[in-house]
Order: C-alpha cells, then structure tokens, then sequence
C-alpha cells in the first residue's frame, strides 16, 4: 500500500463528473488499498477517488460506528447510489480537500447505499450519524461537488468552539 497525495480546493479535478468503474481488476484494489491507508493517515472518514487524481466512482468510508473494542472498519464503495435516506442533522463538516475548514451542513441522519465491491459484487450498505454524512460527502464528491457549497460560511476557530461546548452541555 501506498499513500496518495490528496488534491487540494481550487484543483480542477475535483469539480469533474467522475465515471464508472469498468474494469475490477488489480489496478482498482491497489486503488482501493492505497485510498484506505491515505485516509485513515490523514484521519479521515471517508475519501473518494477524485481527491487522489482518479475521475472513477469509487469511495471508501470509515464505519466509526462499531461496538466497544471493535476495530473501525474501511468501507468501498464502486459506483455507489443512494437508495434510501432519512432523517436530518446538522453539524461541522469537513473533507481533506479542504483542510482545517469546517462549515455546518445539513444530511440526511440514515442513508441507505448500494454499490459494488472491488470484485464488482452488488451490495446494500446503511449508515446513521456521521457514516450517512460522509456516505453523502463522498458521492457528492464523484459528481465534482464540495461541502463548501452546502454550507453560509467557514466556521471561525471560536463558532467551532462554541459548537463543542454546546454539545458537551447537551451530553451532561
Ligand atoms: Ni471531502
């Protein structure tokens, strides 16, 4: 496996429509591997192709939502579609495209997929919270959208601050 340098805003890659997935083959896994091992080096939850340079629609997710002492775990997605979706949250978002910069957006709080895996297998996949963010920050990416263009502004250091603190209230 091998890190990939993940593109930055303002690069023209990540405004293009990306195409499907065709070919299933040892080129897509290394894909798949190296954007696994990018993410979770840069502690992501979810990265997609073009971000690496690659205009295919592939992304992987990482599923935090796990039982205590369970390892996280990567999912791939190739050519994925959303199904189904529920629900509403709204909090800081943000992508490693754009780094350090957060903005409030609204998704869907369940999100019901279904894609391929690397061998071209049909599967449905669901994720509630932050995992039906990111499935949604994700596809957006593969038709050339960002978060940015969901949210009024980028939150200052003090309106994140003021957002945790909130949340902590709400929790105690
Ligand atoms: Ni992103």
């Amino acid at each position: 496996m091998a890190l990939r340098n993940i593109l930055k805003q303002g690069d023209e890659t990540l405004t293009k429509r990306c195409r499907p997935v065709t070919d299933f083959n040892e080129r897509l896994h290394i894909l798949l591997d190296d954007m696994a091992e990018t993410m979770t080096t840069a502690n992501g939850v979810g990265l997609a192709a073009p971000q690496v340079g690659i205009l295919r629609r592939a992304v992987v997710v990482l599923e935090t939502n796990v039982p205590e002492g369970e390892p996280e775990r990567v999912i791939e997605l190739v050519n994925p579609e959303i199904l189904e979706s529920s629900g509403e949250q709204e909090g800081p978002e943000g992508c490693l495209s754009v780094p350090g910069d957060f903005g409030m957006v609204k998704r869907p709080d369940y999100v019901k997929v279904r894609a391929q895996d690397r061998d071209g297998n049909w599967f449905e996949a669901e994720g509630v919270g932050l995992t039906a963010r990111a499935f949604c920050h994700e596809l957006d990416h593969l038709d050339g959208h960002m978060f940015t263009e969901l949210c009024d502004h980028i939150l200052s250091d003090e309106e994140l601050e003021a957002y945790y603190a909130a949340q902590r209230e709400e929790e105690d």
